[in-house]
């Protein structure tokens, strides 16, 4: 690596959209770091900025369109500062193009498949002066030189695999992260180790549809055994995984899930449709039923697990029926939480092409809808935390009220309690007093550790 090229100075980053986003933007920063940048918060005082966009839905895109205009200002009272944009956004052509069009004050653009050539892109910018755009189409090399620099030093992100090969007709995925590429388990158990070594005590695992890991690779190994084989690492606690597609879950995974005591209760089973119907156009490839039916197996062999889905209202041709299947089946699993969304047309989709699109005053309405039905169903769900005392990752000081600590139970619950901030990052257990939609409040059992306000 050229070092002398690069302008030393500082960066900020603002990231947008999903998990893996996020990771991306801890490699990005892993990668300025090593070439002598620092972080900073503060983007009047930033050599170089960078916005991780996001596509999935249009409200992530305008969002970064209007920064774009803020920060025209500040380019121009600092034509010295490299503006940079990557992610999902910038995969597609039509955006870039109206991005080197309207705002000439972008210095960089890179995709999501080539994050790691950062430097030299940069490199490039510093020695031409040129806006420098490269992207690859192709899903990313697999590049295993490149760390991140995580924010929490007790909890990690580890992708597994890259890309997605479900087209599902309302999402852009397939499109921008291009097809599904697992890691070697070789790769991805070093890194859990490394991690432990280093004080992490829960791994997140990231892929578009982990339930199907390692079929890209040349060898007979699955999902299943990938959890197992981490499973056996000291010092990590606790394992959990971002997405698990319900045609792809297995019994051989519920049998895993159930047996490896650091796998975490907890399963985001995305289901976006309780309508066969609309399951079928937006191509999920399982029904009502299949999904129910996997729901009761799993609650039957992990029976305090906490099921979390993402739900899509308005998709083109709901009807009124449809959408109280989406109601009716949410009640059935009795969902922990949810992601709610009202479906955005995404160019370039099928499900954007499709004639029976729902007007946007009934998404609305079915979206408010739907909430009104989900948040008692939460609600009645931690409800049954009172008076239980459950093990808590200490995360953080509270950002609501600076004389709390938070963390997350092993279901994913978000708890409130007092103590020392010198807790962070540890395992501690906390009995609950109260709950809410969304958050529970509770005391610190064991007295040695109690007690006491944060100190500073
Ligand atoms: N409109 C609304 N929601 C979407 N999602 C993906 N694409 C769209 C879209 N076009 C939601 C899905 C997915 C989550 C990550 O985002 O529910 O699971
Ligand atoms: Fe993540 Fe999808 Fe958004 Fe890309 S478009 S950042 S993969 S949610």
């Amino acid at each position: 690596m050229k070092q002398s090229y690069y302008k030393k100075g500082k960066y900020c980053i603002f990231t947008y959209g999903c998990q893996m986003n996020e990771h991306d933007s801890e490699e990005i920063a892993w990668m300025l770091e090593n070439i002598g940048y620092e972080h900073t918060d503060n983007i009047e005082d930033s050599n170089l900025i960078i916005y991780n966009t996001c596509l999935i839905r249009e409200n992530a895109e305008l969002k970064v369109y209007g920064k774009l205009g803020e920060l025209k200002k500040l380019k121009r009272k600092r034509p010295d500062i490299i503006l940079c944009l990557c992610g999902c956004m910038m995969q597609r052509e039509e955006i870039r193009n109206i991005i080197l069009k309207k705002y000439k004050q972008v210095d960089i653009i890179f995709g999501v498949n080539n994050i790691q050539k950062l430097p030299q892109l940069i490199d490039t910018h510093l020695q031409t002066g040129k806006t420098i755009v490269d992207i690859e189409e192709e899903s990313r090399q697999i590049e295993e030189s490149i760390d991140a620099k995580r924010k929490y030093s007790y909890k990690a992100f580890i992708n597994i695999m890259y890309g997605c090969n479900n087209f599902c007709t309302y999402c852009v995925v397939p499109y921008t992260r291009g097809r599904e590429k697992s890691r070697e388990p070789e790769d991805i158990i070093c890194e859990a180790e490394k991690l432990s070594k280093e004080g992490c005590k829960e791994i997140t695992l990231l892929g578009q549809n982990v339930n199907s890991y390692g079929k890209t690779l040349n060898r007979d190994y699955n999902f299943s055994m990938l959890l197992r084989n981490l499973n056996n690492i000291d010092g990590i606690e606790r394992i959990r995984f971002m997405t698990s597609h319900p045609k792809d879950l297995s019994d051989d995974l519920i049998l895993t899930m159930a047996q490896c005591d650091k796998v975490c209760e907890h399963l985001h089973l995305p289901v976006q449709s309780g309508s066969n119907k609309i399951l079928k156009a937006m191509n999920r490839n399982y029904t009502k039923e299949k999904y129910l039916s996997l729901v009761s197996k799993i609650k039957e062999r992990i029976p305090n697990i906490a099921l979390t889905t993402d739900i899509i209202v308005g998709f083109p041709g709901e009807t009124e029926e449809d959408f109280e299947e989406t109601i009716d089946l949410a009640k059935k699993c009795k969902y922990d939480s949810a992601f709610t969304f009202i479906y955005s047309v995404r160019e370039g989709t099928k499900a954007a092409e499709m004639k029976n699109q729902v007007p946007d005053e009934i998404k609305h309405k079915r979206f408010q809808t739907l909430l009104d039905e989900l948040y008692p169903i939460f609600n009645e769900n931690n409800l049954k935390y009172n008076n239980k005392t459950v093990e808590v990752l200490v995360e953080e000081i509270s950002k609501n009220n600076p004389k709390m600590l938070t963390g997350r139970t092993r279901t994913n619950k978000l708890v409130h309690f007092k103590g020392n901030k010198d807790l962070i990052g540890k395992l501690i257990n906390v009995k609950i007093d109260t709950t809410k939609t969304f958050t529970m409040e509770g005391h610190i059992l064991d007295n040695s550790i109690a007690g006491g306000d944060i100190f500073e």
